[in-house]
């Protein structure tokens, strides 16, 4: 029913529009979006989902991933993760995530936070970080700032600050 694709160039107008219709006008407010700016997501793990047929086919969906340093260590943060409303809870989301997590493990990528629920990530693998292990840029419930290593005890050890990478921190 989903189509993935590589987001490109010119999905990114449809892109905007359904994260504006996603998150309202708090997108930008949030502490993951202190990653965000200044930053560019990894261009090769950035998706957008097709559905319908002929003319009836459109974007549906987007996901990307950024490049973060996670208690000093290179890591990734998901997100933003959307989908459009009409067509949520048929397994688009799930899908935009497998795709993901599937490819930054193959491209080597070992651990990956986000802030989000709980119960919907932990459908792909993802878990809470234990309260005080790590830090974000801003406040953010410490139930919702969840985890998943890509390879097995990447996250031993690890704790400390979540930042921007150092060459996009020196941009601002
Ligand atoms: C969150 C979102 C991306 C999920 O996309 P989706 O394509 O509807 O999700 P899927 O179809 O893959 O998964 C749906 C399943 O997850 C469950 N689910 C969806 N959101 C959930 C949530 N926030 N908490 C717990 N379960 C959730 C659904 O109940 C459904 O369960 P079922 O399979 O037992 O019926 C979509 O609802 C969305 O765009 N929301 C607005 C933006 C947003 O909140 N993004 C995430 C930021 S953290």
């Amino acid at each position: 029913m989903f189509e993935i694709e590589a987001e490109r160039p010119e999905h990114g107008p449809a892109i905007e529009a359904l994260l504006d219709l996603s998150f309202g006008p708090g997108r930008y407010a949030k502490a993951a979006q202190r990653l965000r700016e200044g930053n560019h997501p990894a261009p090769e793990l950035c998706y957008v989902a097709f559905a319908g047929e002929g003319a009836e086919r459109r974007m549906v969906g987007a996901l990307s991933f950024w490049p973060i340093l996670i208690g000093g260590k290179p890591g990734l943060m998901l997100g933003p993760l959307a989908v459009e409303p009409q067509l949520r809870g048929k397994g688009c989301g799930i899908k935009l995530m497998e795709k993901g997590l599937a490819d930054a493990k193959r491209l080597g990528h070992r651990l990956v936070i986000l802030v989000g629920d709980a119960p919907y990530y932990a459908r792909v693998g993802f878990g809470p970080v234990p309260p005080g292990r790590l830090t974000m840029p801003g406040p953010v419930d410490p139930a919702r700032l969840l985890y998943r290593e890509l390879d097995i005890g990447a996250f031993t050890g690890v704790k400390g600050a979540i930042e921007k990478p150092r060459s996009a921190a020196a941009a601002r």
